[in-house]
């Protein structure tokens, strides 16, 4: 297959839903999980896409995309922006499910009307990202590129440093940022919060 990494297009985002469905499942397939598919999309990838997306790249296979890194350059405007542009569509879409409903799709409806959270112990690092490869893409040295792309980005905004937060039982992405050079930020009870600088 032939992989290209680019900049995002609109047209992409149909995609990015898909990926990251695709990987929500500590990295593997969520599909199972989920009755609405579109959910896990709303919240971890379509909003930094449409709300940043200079900071959106691509990877596509034989130029169907397989993959994505993207972000925000500065995580407390982009949570407000969050509150004012994204959120209050969806929360009206979403009613907040009943107290006694632990499905996965409650899960993230209550996140959507909760909203993102500042962590005091990540304010030294105001980027954040996410990133997601489907498996015909992972291994190839692919993930490393993608975060060397967004840093560079980041550098040139002038942004000092960057986190991530990753789920406890995804130990092969663990392993894999400690690899391409990022450090324990913090560790909560079920994820972990990694950091690099870039100044
Ligand atoms: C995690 C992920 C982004 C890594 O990307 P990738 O393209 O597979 O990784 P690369 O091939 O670029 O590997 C880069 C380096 O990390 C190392 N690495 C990769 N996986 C590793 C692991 N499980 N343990 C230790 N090191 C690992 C590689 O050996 C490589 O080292 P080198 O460049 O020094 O030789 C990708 O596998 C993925 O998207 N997985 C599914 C979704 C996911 O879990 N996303 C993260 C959610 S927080």
């Amino acid at each position: 297959m032939n992989f290209k990494i680019r900049s995002y297009h609109p047209s992409d985002l149909v995609s990015l839903y898909r990926i990251c469905l695709l990987t929500g499942d500590s990295g593997s397939d969520a599909s199972n999980l989920y009755k609405d598919p579109d959910l896990l999309g709303h919240f971890y990838a379509a909003p930094y896409a449409v709300l940043e997306p200079e900071l959106c790249f691509v990877v596509t296979g034989d130029g169907s995309p397989c993959g994505y890194i993207l972000g925000c350059r500065d995580s407390v405007k982009f949570f407000e922006r969050c509150e004012n542009e994204w959120f209050p569509v969806l929360r009206e879409r979403y009613p907040l499910p009943e107290a006694d409903d632990n499905s996965h799709d409650a899960r993230i409806i209550r996140l959507i009307h909760e909203g993102h959270k500042i962590v005091d112990e990540l304010k030294d690092y105001p980027a954040h990202l996410h990133i997601d490869l489907l498996p015909v893409a992972q291994g190839q040295g692919l993930g490393r590129k993608l975060i060397q792309i967004f840093t560079d980005k980041l550098r040139e905004l002038k942004t000092p440093a960057l986190h991530l937060q990753v789920g406890k039982r995804n130990t092969a992405a663990i392993g894999f940022y400690e690899r391409v050079g990022f450090h324990l930020i913090i560790e909560f009870e079920y994820s972990i919060a990694f950091g690099m600088k870039l100044t």
